[in-house]
């Protein structure tokens, strides 16, 4: 296993390149099970994640090249319909391979993905929204057994809980369905919207994109030519190089990122006391001497996102005045709370809110990431901390940053990526 060595006291200079967005990514390749021709995406991030996906639909006889960050892939030679758990249990937005498989074959086996480190997360409303388009579901040993013989049948759902893959796999699945479908309390979130996009110009007619409420209108199982397309940059990735600028006070530029899917984090920053030079592709944070605290309740899109959470946290310590933290999507989202109080941060806990007294001044140590999010927390308190941090685990973060240690080294970080026997 790697870990990444950060000496601290880091200023930053020049600019980052965003990488394509993770969580648009894998929508758009579990709706390649859905075309009749090759699709062909672009800027897809080189990250752990988009691998696994890109290797279960190999596993059920689809092929697809990927080169630089240009992607084809071919699912005509599908074969088979059971994504194992020996995938689905490394990458649960597996589960996105559901409603296509479903709506194309009428029938697959998916493993029930099974909680992570920051959450039981169920996949109950993507099972009940099938079952309401004609499918009959049944949990065996561990997996969703899903057949539906005559087909889906579109019809009004609403989602008790806003989910973002949930409303993914129906938008996937009513895409082929007959007739129409209504998704009401549907997530809003720029990947939801590009999946309904692409679809919508594979004569999918999807209204309401956007907004809460989708209809999408069933080709009742006609397989969809999809054009060529690019997908959005990773405004997590970005709003987590933001916070890299504001914790450590450094004008930094970000290119190839879309300011207009980041307008909660930008509008927390400049709260804090950042300013900002934004264009149409390029974000500038102008830091501030002194960052104010701040108050956060992540919500769903286009509230504050509950992936911007850990990197704010840590932000937070540095801030003159007690921060409070309101983490409302996850049941246990504060896993980065102990390493960051282990650096010396001021934090306490009371059930989902977080107070963080600040400023504190860093310590670097060992620390251990323990999710996606939380990892690059760690990484931005390392770049202000005393002496050296080693991150450890950090399998976590090559799931959803590409290249962070070249990245953040292009912009004057000392950081290095080495084995753990090298301790
Ligand atoms: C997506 O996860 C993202 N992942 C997550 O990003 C993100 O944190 C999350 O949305 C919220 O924005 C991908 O897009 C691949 P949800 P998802 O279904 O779809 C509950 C990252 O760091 N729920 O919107 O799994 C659930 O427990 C990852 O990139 C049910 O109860 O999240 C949670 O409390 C982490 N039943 C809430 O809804 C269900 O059937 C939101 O979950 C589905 C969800």
């Amino acid at each position: 296993m790697d870990y990444l060595k950060i000496q601290g006291n880091t200023k930053l200079q020049g600019t980052i390149e965003i990488s394509g967005a993770k969580n648009a990514s894998l929508p758009l390749i579990a709706m390649s099970i859905l075309a009749k021709n090759s699709v062909v995406m672009k800027n897809l991030p080189q990250v752990a994640d988009i691998n696994t996906l890109l290797k279960l639909l190999s596993n059920l006889g689809a092929t697809f090249s990927f080169n630089n960050d240009v992607a084809t892939i071919n699912t005509s030679s599908l074969a088979q319909t059971k994504a194992t758990y020996d995938i689905v249990k490394t990458m649960r937005a597996s589960i996105l391979v559901l409603g296509p498989l479903l709506a194309r074959f009428g029938h697959c086996e998916v493993s029930l993905p099974g909680g992570c480190a920051i959450g039981q997360r169920p996949v109950d409303l993507h099972l009940k929204a099938l079952e309401q388009m004609g499918a009959n579901i049944e949990i065996k040993a561990g997996y969703i057994e899903a057949t539906a013989p005559n087909g889906l049948k579109g019809c009004e759902i609403i989602f008790d809980k806003i989910t973002v893959t949930g409303t993914a796999n129906i938008v996937m699945a009513a895409a082929l369905a007959d007739g129409k479908t209504t998704i009401i309390n549907a997530a809003r979130e720029p990947e939801v919207v590009q999946l309904c996009e692409i679809l919508n110009n594979s004569g999918v007619k999807i209204d309401g994109i956007g907004t809460a409420v989708l209809t999408i209108n069933g080709s009742n199982k006609e397989l969809l030519n999809i054009p060529k397309f690019t997908i959005i940059p990773d405004r997590i990735e970005a709003g987590t190089y933001l916070c890299a600028g504001a914790i450590t006070n450094s004008e930094i530029t970000l290119t190839n990122v879309d300011a207009s899917h980041l307008g909660a984090v930008i509008a927390k920053l400049e709260e804090m006391g950042n300013s900002f030079e934004i264009t149409q592709n390029t974000i500038k944070i102008l830091p501030t001497d002194e960052l104010k605290p701040i108050k956060i309740t992540t919500q769903e899109y286009p509230a504050f996102p509950t992936d911007m959470q850990a990197q704010f946290m840590a932000l937070a310590t540095q801030a003159n005045g007690v921060s409070i933290i309101e983490e409302k999507l996850f049941e246990n989202r504060f896993m980065h709370v102990s390493e960051l109080q282990r650096m010396g941060a001021d934090i306490t806990l009371n059930g989902h809110t977080a107070t963080i007294n600040g400023k504190t001044k860093l310590y670097g140590t060992d620390v251990m990431a323990t999710d996606l999010r939380a990892s690059s927390a760690l990484v931005l308190a390392a770049m202000v901390a005393d002496n050296q941090t080693n991150v450890h685990r950090i399998y976590h973060l090559d799931r959803g940053y590409v290249q962070l240690e070249t990245k953040l080294k292009n912009v004057g970080v000392d950081i290095k990526r080495l084995k753990e026997d090298a301790i």
